[in-house]
Formats: structure tokens, sequence, C-alpha cells
């Protein structure tokens, strides 16, 4: 058995599906293990476009196997319409697609309570997706969560659905309305349940393959909070999101040449300049699952220290590198002024993030079009400086370079 797991180590959106496809090719097994439909990643293969949210993008390699696990939350409906779409484009599911019955369900009311506390001026606004993942989760924690195996029992589904309604204090008369809705799509969802735990760790001969999804300054406990979102998306969220229980072998933490941030909270390399228009024009830093435009800043390296060491990275695949060209000058953000310190540590408080003032160092940038390059040292030598700064404030290596949207547009070094 071997088990990678593929991590994003910022504030999401740092490519990593493409980087998932790549490394699928030599997967059994692709899981997610955290979040759910506020997840959005776009995949290019040849002329045509696969949009995910919650099927592990694996999917499109015929022989894989990919599973949702325990930690990962379900809007069913939302679920049944993705996989029409990717069925529609020619994907199978049956045989090769499984949902651990501990996974969490999100129901209408958890979206609709999202949107409420997002209206609500009174609450703190994080600019969520309003895809329900809050709510759901705190109703996990909370114990009066429905799980993904409670949907094919009748007669509990009804008593965790009375439960639910009344502590969410929705008139009782909405259990039968709800129930009637998640009828209509247990019996097409039934094929799908499996024991993941059991069918990791007994995968002696199997290569298994963790799909991040978000970011880790997106996790609930080391992200910028309050402003994340509401899992574990550090590699700390992979054994209780699938009940794997053994070490991961290969971490790849997924860093983008520079950084991005959609939503609200603290980002101190963020550009309001025409520098940042640029970066979001050149790299189309636009939401795939909200469509919003992205804030985009310079390389944070601050924070990607602190996202590195949380995750226990071994290594690094840099993203979106050919986004940068055409930059005369380069920055890297390598401390924070807060107050009267300079500090190199990540602060706790989103409070003291905000305050940050960012230290920089600036390197030349290239020009040329890097998108047809795949060998590291044909890469311009202003690049390749900029990746080796990176690894040396960092300490870790750069070991995959992408610099372009296509499966071949991929150096391994
Ligand atoms: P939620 O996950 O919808 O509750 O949103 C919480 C925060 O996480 C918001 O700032 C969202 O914009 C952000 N967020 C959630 N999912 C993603 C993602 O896949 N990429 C980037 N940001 C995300």
């Amino acid at each position: 058995m071997s088990s990678t797991a593929v991590l994003g180590c910022a504030w999401g959106d740092e490519a990593k599906a493409k980087i998932v496809d790549v490394l699928a090719k030599d997967a059994d097994y692709v899981v997610r293990f955290q979040g759910g439909n506020n997840a959005g990643h776009t995949i290019k293969l040849k002329d045509k476009k696969f949009v995910f949210h919650l099927v592990p993008s694996g999917i499109l390699y015929p022989g894989k196997t990919c599973l949702i696990g325990s930690g990962v939350v379900i809007d069913p409906f939302q679920l049944l319409a993705e996989m029409d779409g990717l069925k529609a484009q020619g994907i199978s599911f049956e045989n090769r697609f499984f949902i651990d019955p501990r996974a969490q369900i999100v129901l209408p009311l958890h979206c609709e309570l999202d949107g409420k506390a997002e209206a609500d001026s009174k609450q703190t606004n994080i600019g969520t997706t309003k895809r329900g993942i809050g709510p759901c989760y705190s109703d996990a924690i909370a114990r009066y969560g429905i799980r993904f195996g409670d949907l094919f029992d009748k007669k509990y589904l009804t008593e965790r659905l009375e439960n639910i309604i009344r502590y969410h204090n929705y008139p009782i008369s909405d259990v039968s309305i709800v129930l009637e809705k998640l009828e209509q799509v247990t019996e097409q969802l039934r094929p799908f349940l499996k024991q993941i735990p059991y069918l990791l760790n007994e995968a002696d001969d199997k290569n298994i393959l963790f799909e991040g999804a978000q970011g880790t300054l997106l996790d609930v406990t080391f992200g910028t909070y309050p402003f994340v979102t509401s899992s574990h998306t550090s590699s700390g969220g992979i054994a209780i999101g699938t009940g794997f229980g053994k070490k991961v072998d290969r971490i790849v933490g997924i860093l983008k040449s520079y950084y991005t941030r959609v939503g609200k909270g603290p980002f101190p390399t963020e550009l309001h300049d025409e520098i940042g228009n640029r970066i979001r024009i050149q790299g189309n830093e636009f939401g795939s699952t909200t469509g919003r435009p992205r804030r985009c800043g310079w390389f944070d390296a601050v924070a990607a220290k602190y996202t590195s060491m949380i995750n226990g990275i071994d290594e690094i695949a840099f993203t979106l590198l050919d986004v940068l060209s055409g930059f005369d000058t380069l920055k890297i953000c390598t401390a924070y002024k807060i107050g009267d310190i300079i500090t190199n540590e990540f602060p706790h408080s989103a409070k003291d993030l905000e305050q940050a003032i960012p230290q920089y160092i600036e390197l030349p940038g290239w020009n040329d079009d890097i998108t047809g390059i795949t060998e590291y040292n044909k890469l311009p030598i202003n690049a390749q400086k900029y990746i080796a700064k990176i690894e040396e404030i960092i300490s870790k290596n750069v070991t995959i370079v992408s610099v372009g949207p296509e499966r071949g547009q991929t150096i391994f070094r």
C-alpha cells in the first residue's frame, strides 16, 4: 500500500485538482475527506472542461475508485445533479464510487441558515459560499446531524429529522416535507453506501490518493478564524475524515506562485492596484463555485512556511507559474510588521493578521511565455531563481511545477 495526500496550502483555489488529476494516474483510490460542494475544481482535458464540487476528480480515469469519507458533508440533491452532469459527459459511477455512511447530510434548512447568517448584520460576515456547510458541521458537532447511512432507515430518519427540526424551531410539519424530498433521491444513492474505513485500511495492494478541498488557511482551527470554512482542511483532517489509521507516506502541498482569497478575512499581501487586477485576469481568478472575483496578491512565504509546518508537507507542487510571466518585478513577503514587531510567525489571531504590514523582498521577473516548457532547466533563469528563493525560505523542495491547465503542462523535477 502507498498513500499520498494533496493539500492546498493557502486559502484554497491553488489548482489542486490539476495536481490531483496528474497524480491520480498512479492511484487506485481517490478520496475526499472534508468539505462539501463549497469546493469547485475545474479540469481541462483537450477541448472538454469538467467541473467538480463533491465528486473526487479521479473519476475521470476509468479504472479508479472514488470515495467520499466520513468528514465530508453531502448535499444529496447537488451530488446527484453533479453526477448527472458527469454521466452526460460519458463518466461511469457503477462499482467505482462509494460514500461512507458517517458522512453528514446538508439539508435544505442548512442552506437557508447559512444564507440568513450571512445576511444578518449582527453576525460576523464570512462571505461563505452559502452551501449550508457551516450549519451542517455545527449540527454534526451538536449531535443533531443526519448521516448518509440514516437515509436508508425511514423510521430512524424520521426520528432524527424531528430532532433537528425541533432544535432549529422549524414547524414540525416540515418533517414530512423534508422526508418526502429525501425519499426522491434515496434509492439512487443506495448503491454507493460503503464502510470506507475498512476499504482503506485493508487496501494492502492499493495506492491511495487523498484529495484536499479548500486550503490550510481556511482550516477551522489553524486558519484565519473566524474567516474560515467549517472543516479540517489540513492533513490532520485525513484521519478523522476517512478513518484511515496509518501515516500518510507522501504529503504534497500545493502553493500557487501568487496568493488569492475569496470571501472575507485578512490577506496581508493583497494587491488593490493594477498589478492585482492583472494577476486576476491573467490567472482567470474567478470562483468556479460562485463566480466571485478572487482577491489577488503577492506570494506570502510567512503563510507558506506555517502551512507547510501544520501539514507536515514533504514536497511542494508550485502552480500557475505561467500567470507571473510579463512582470518586471515580483515580490515575496518574508515577514510581517505588526505594531512595532517584525515577525515571521503567522499570527493565531485574524485581528493581528489584519494589522500585518508585509515585508517584501523583490526579484526580477521574466517575459517569456513558459506554457510550452516541459523541463525545469528550460524555465527562464529568473523563474528558477523565484522558485529557489521560496524553497530556501520555507525549507521545502518544489518537485512539481505547473505551467498551464492541461495535464501535459506539468514539469516534474
Ligand atoms: P463556506 O465553506 O461556504 O462556509 O465558506 C467559508 C469561507 O471559505 C468563505 O470565505 C469562502 O469563500 C471560503 N471557501 C469555501 N470553499 C472554498 C473553496 O473551495 N475555495 C476558496 N475558498 C473557499
